[in-house]
């Protein structure tokens, strides 16, 4: 299994990533955007991906550094990165290098790791390698962002394995394929919090031929208060924790988002 959660895999994954419903139509931007204005530069997003998230923070006059493990996914971002204006693509610098362990050699106002990336982390020792990186990379009274999911408790005893929901709709890429995304949930260890999920993609190209593509990976669930003692033992103290990016109270809805905002602890 791949260490970079299956991203570097298929350099059309990467390809996919940005047309995906979901992920296009996420509303964790303008949450992000807000946190890296008010924190000033420069900024560091941890497993940035295509960008999503960094090249909006990058227009709103940000410097932002980009890490990530995928050189596909890096390699879109620098694409779209190309395609901004020269002052926008002057306040980015992306990094090839793992969460684990990684030297930038500067230091940053704020950490952010927008949508998961830390839950491809399988292992507590991995966890908190990732932490002491970030914890290096910031600033005093720096500010870290978590973002995991909530576990909903029902899906996670009654989510059927094996079954392939199809919730979503098809989308177009610029070049005419029509791409349709199931999701299956293939295992569960529940001693170890992890799932197994499988997202599956059927491209149908224009000339017709149709081809199906697989992006299996692990992910480790983590619940509030493992992920609070778990922040605590790596030297931050949590000051907000938000159930979503409206910053709706944590458990104003369930399952929600465990949205954590922490700050590095003296010593
Ligand atoms: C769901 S994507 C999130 C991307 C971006 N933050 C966003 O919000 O769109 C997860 C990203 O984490 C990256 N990733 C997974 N494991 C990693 C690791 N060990 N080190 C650095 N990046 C990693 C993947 O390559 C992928 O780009």
């Amino acid at each position: 299994m791949s260490l970079s959660g299956g991203y570097d895999e298929y350099a059309l994954i990467a390809e996919l990533y940005d047309h995906v419903v979901p992920y296009r139509d996420r509303p964790d931007i303008t949450f992000f955007v807000e946190a890296a204005r008010n924190a000033g530069s420069p900024v560091l997003e941890v497993g940035c991906g295509t960008g999503r998230v960094l090249i909006p923070t990058a227009r709103a006059g940000v410097e932002i550094a980009g890490l990530d493990l995928s050189p596909h996914m890096l390699a879109v971002c620098r694409q779209r990165l190309r395609a901004e204006p020269e002052a926008v693509q002057s306040r980015v610098l992306l990094a090839q290098a793992d969460m684990r362990g990684f030297q930038l050699g500067r230091a940053f106002t704020l950490v952010t790791i927008p949508f998961r990336p830390f839950q491809h982390l399988l292992t507590v020792e991995d966890q908190l390698s990732c932490l002491a990186s970030v914890r290096r990379h910031l600033v005093d009274g720096g500010i870290l962002i978590l973002d995991v999911f909530n576990p909903s408790l029902d899906a996670l005893v009654n989510r059927p394995l094996g079954d392939e929901v199809a919730d979503e709709p098809e989308f177009t890429l610029p070049d005419g394929r029509r791409v349709t995304r199931r999701h299956k949930t293939v295992a569960h260890d529940r001693s170890q919090q992890v799932n197994d999920f499988e997202l599956v993609y059927d491209v149908k190209h224009p000339g017709g031929r149709e081809e199906r593509l697989v992006h299996a990976f692990r992910l480790r669930y983590l619940f509030r208060f493992e992920a609070e003692h778990l922040l605590a033992r790596a030297g931050f103290a949590v000051e907000h924790l938000y159930g979503g990016y409206d910053k709706s109270e944590y458990g104003s809805t369930y399952p929600g988002e465990l949205l954590f905002v922490a700050r590095k602890t003296d010593g």
